[in-house]
């Protein structure tokens, strides 16, 4: 007879037994997913490295959130993608911008049935494919706090529920809050992109958006993937100015980091499952080298399992549509 006292495989024995002493769970109510908002009418165009996602005019958008909200999606995150690019991203603001139309249209329609999230950022508005205003050949960081401030006041304008400053601009929230604040929303939520890092994940975002910096690239104003200390820093700058919500992102390369803010701070954390990741998942499912919905709940439940309230996934649509988390 062996002596083995502690036997772990005993509590893994059948289906019944795992899912009693699983550790995690995955919500629908708790991811968010994202759409790319152009202008025009009737557009839909499949983004090539992002099977399944598509670029979309506003009236165009509404029909294909309507089939989402039946399959049970009632959170979505928006992102503009402008005919016209100017130094001053003016296309980002006032009611024509293209995501704002899209926003009025959606609320009208849905009201508070749909939580609607947009990003706060200038790289798909500017010439220059940068997150803030560029001044000679630097970033300019507080000539862009305005923008942006203006930005989420007409994304508030127009209906959004919340809105998420994704630039890495410092002291953005705060102004971005103080804005809101004045303008009389005081009740749009501040989902904060607060550990942004420059991640090599976000190619296939910037193909969908048309967002790539012309020169240069982001390490100027997003994080440097070496750092993890440096995350406690920026997430408790953006609780000081008034985030509600703290994001990681990219989510799977960066679990330590979510486990870290979901430990150090009490507000809900949501992770951003980026582009790169999708698209890495949709390639080795196209190829046949692994099963498509086994690999997207394993990194959905480690991006849950690390410590994230929330997830931004493209995923999600498949997810519901499939049927996988029944
Ligand atoms: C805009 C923004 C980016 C993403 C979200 N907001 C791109 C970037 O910073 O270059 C990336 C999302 C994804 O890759 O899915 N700043
Ligand atoms: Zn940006």
């Amino acid at each position: 007879m062996t002596d083995l006292v502690n036997r772990p495989r005993r509590l893994r024995a059948n289906q019944l037994i795992r899912d009693m002493v699983a550790e995690t769970s995955l919500k629908v109510s708790s991811m968010i997913q994202p759409y790319f908002v152009c202008e025009g009418k009737n557009v839909k165009l499949e983004i090539s490295s992002m099977p399944g996602i598509f670029r979309e005019s506003p009236d165009s958008l509404v029909k294909s959130i309507a089939k989402d909200f039946e399959l049970g999606i009632k959170r979505v995150m928006l992102f503009g993608v402008p005919e016209t690019k100017d130094a001053q991203a003016s296309s980002a603001l006032g009611e024509k911008s293209v995501v704002n139309v899209a926003t009025s249209m959606l609320k009208d329609k849905y009201g508070d049935d749909l939580f609607i999230s947009a990003d706060v950022c200038l790289c798909g508005y500017t010439k220059s494919g940068h997150c803030g205003l560029v001044s000679g050949d630097k970033i300019d960081n507080d000539s862009t706090l305005p923008v942006l401030t203006q930005m989420a006041i007409d994304l508030a304008r127009a209906g959004c529920d919340c809105v998420g400053p994704s630039d890495m601009m410092d002291g953005r929230i705060g102004e971005i809050r103080d804005g809101l604040d004045d303008s009389g929303f005081t009740d749009t939520i501040i989902m904060a992109y607060s550990a942004k890092y420059a991640s090599a994940y976000y190619g296939p975002f910037r193909d969908a958006a048309e967002s790539a910096p012309q020169h240069g690239d982001r390490q100027s104003y997003q994080m440097d993937f070496r750092n993890r200390r440096e995350a406690f820093k920026e997430v408790a700058l953006d609780v000081e100015q008034g985030a509600d919500i703290v994001m990681v992102k990219p989510a799977l390369a960066y679990l330590d980091v979510i486990s870290d803010v979901k430990t150090a701070f009490e507000l809900p954390v949501a992770a951003y499952n980026v582009s790169g990741e999708y698209a890495m998942v949709k390639l080795m499912a196209q190829q046949g080298y692994a099963d498509e919905k086994k690999l997207t709940l394993e990194n959905l439940y480690s991006i849950s399992r690390a410590g994230a309230d929330i997830i931004l996934t493209y995923h999600l649509r498949d997810i519901l549509r499939h049927g996988w988390l029944k």
